[in-house]
């Protein structure tokens, strides 16, 4: 009985800290050092867990970060954040990015991480620090059921 409680404690544990992720939290046009090349010696680095859900989607948690970049009227903007919604990177490889051109003189590019805490800067990384924590607590699962 108390094995069952600690191993469902370490697994919620486990869980918890493989969707814990912070983020740099800007937009260029309050703070300029949020733009490419980024300086992240003024930008805040937020702690995904400490955010609200959002009102759309109620229950769905922040496990990523993005990083948009968008030229409107031959001006660029950059916006940095926690991200709720889709997979990190396009089809799991973050040196990707979504890309889209709109109307009006209007380019996006959405690129979402979650390699590592802060992975939204310029710099994509490689790795899925969420799969691999989720392999880790299987491993050890399975490790605590056979000792
Ligand atoms: C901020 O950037 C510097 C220089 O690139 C880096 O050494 C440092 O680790 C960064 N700080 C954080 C909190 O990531």
């Amino acid at each position: 009985m108390t094995r069952n409680i600690l191993i469902l404690c370490f697994t919620f544990g486990c869980l918890s800290s493989a969707f814990a992720i912070k983020c740099w939290d800007c937009r260029s046009d309050a703070d300029p050092k949020c733009a490419d090349p980024f300086d992240n010696s003024t930008v805040p680095i937020t702690d995904c867990r400490t955010l609200g859900d959002l009102d759309h989607l109620p229950g769905v948690r922040p496990t990523m970060c993005r990083k948009i970049r968008q030229k409107v009227n031959g001006e660029w903007r950059y916006f940095r954040s926690c991200a709720y919604m889709g997979e990190p990177g396009i089809q799991g490889d973050e040196r990707f990015c979504l890309m889209r051109t709109g109307t009006y003189n209007i380019f996006m590019e959405y690129c979402t991480c979650n390699s590592k805490d802060g992975c939204n800067t310029a710099g994509s990384l490689k790795g899925n620090i969420v799969l691999g924590m989720l392999a880790t607590c299987l491993w050890s699962y399975v490790h605590f059921i056979h000792h």
